[in-house]
């Protein structure tokens, strides 16, 4: 297992203990990493909290992407806790509204489509860049967001969510080149269908389980550890030359053709 003791973490995106964000924590915590972590809202705050003890979490604090003034609050109070250094930044944070996962892609309102690329992207961009003088301040750092193959073929009900997973992969590859001067590797880890509080929201997911199991390569569904492990791989030093890519991980249905 990857070693990231005296490593400092921030965490973006649990919502439960079902999400990504958390398997992914979890392995870091493991491996000896301290990790803040946000939460979007009231609602989910109290769950997370309870969460967030069990790793011994020097900070959870409140946070909505679309307000670059929580962002850089959320970075410089993590700044402080872990003395003006930061080594790992884990995005796991995607909306979209549910109509906009049920019919056309070609009915998406212009407010809807804006605000899925606004959450889904380009908070990516925002929180890269808040954390980049305390990676810079650390002598390098890894980054890591989550993304699906929505983004690079089209996927029945995924729509929206799939253009801001383009939007996405492509902010990975010029974050990674901005970036990769001052030693900070940027990554996406592209999962197959995970039951998560997101995943629901799908119209179509029982169909891209059953399609997962009847036509990946390994037939069968992966589970959020194994993301987990993945997304430690990147973000450990043992990735210390890979940036800007796409590790996917999805029992091979990436491969295929049909
Ligand atoms: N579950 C899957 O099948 C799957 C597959 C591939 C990629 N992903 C991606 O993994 C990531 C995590 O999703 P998940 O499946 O763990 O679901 P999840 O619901 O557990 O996580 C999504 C998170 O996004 C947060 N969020 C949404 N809007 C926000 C806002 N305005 N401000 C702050 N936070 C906000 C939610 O609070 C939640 O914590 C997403 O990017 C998702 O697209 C999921």
């Amino acid at each position: 297992m990857a070693d990231f003791a005296g490593k400092r973490g921030l965490v973006l995106g649990v919502a439960n203990k079902r999400s990504i964000a958390w398997a992914i924590a979890k392995r870091l915590a493991d491996g000896g990493a301290q990790l803040a972590f946000t939460y979007q809202g009231e609602r989910i705050e109290a769950g997370v909290r309870e969460l967030c003890g069990t790793v011994d979490s020097p900070l959870v604090t409140v946070c909505d992407v679309r307000s670059d003034d929580d962002i850089e609050r959320v970075v410089a109070e993590a700044g402080e806790i872990f003395g003006g250094e930061l080594d790992l930044l884990v995005h796991s944070v995607a909306f979209a509204a549910a109509e906009d996962l049920e019919g056309r892609f070609t009915d998406t309102p212009r407010d809807r489509f804006w605000m899925a690329l606004d959450v889904s992207a380009y908070s990516l961009v925002a929180a890269a860049r808040a954390a980049e003088p305390l990676m810079e301040a650390a002598g390098g750092g890894s980054i890591l967001t989550m993304t699906y193959l929505g983004g690079e073929r089209a996927v029945p009900h995924y729509n929206v969510m799939g253009v801001a997973k383009a939007a996405l992969d492509s902010s990975v590859q010029y974050l990674a080149w901005d970036l990769g001067a001052k030693n900070i590797r940027v990554n996406a880890v592209s999962a197959g269908p995970v039951r998560t509080l997101a995943a629901r929201s799908i119209a179509g997911f029982p169909t891209m389980e059953a399609i997962v199991e009847e036509r990946a390569p390994l037939r069968r569904h992966i589970s959020a550890d194994d993301v987990g492990a993945a997304a430690a791989y990147l973000l450990s030093d043992d990735a210390r030359n890979v940036t800007g890519t796409t590790l996917y991980v999805d029992s091979g249905y990436h491969a295929m053709g049909m």
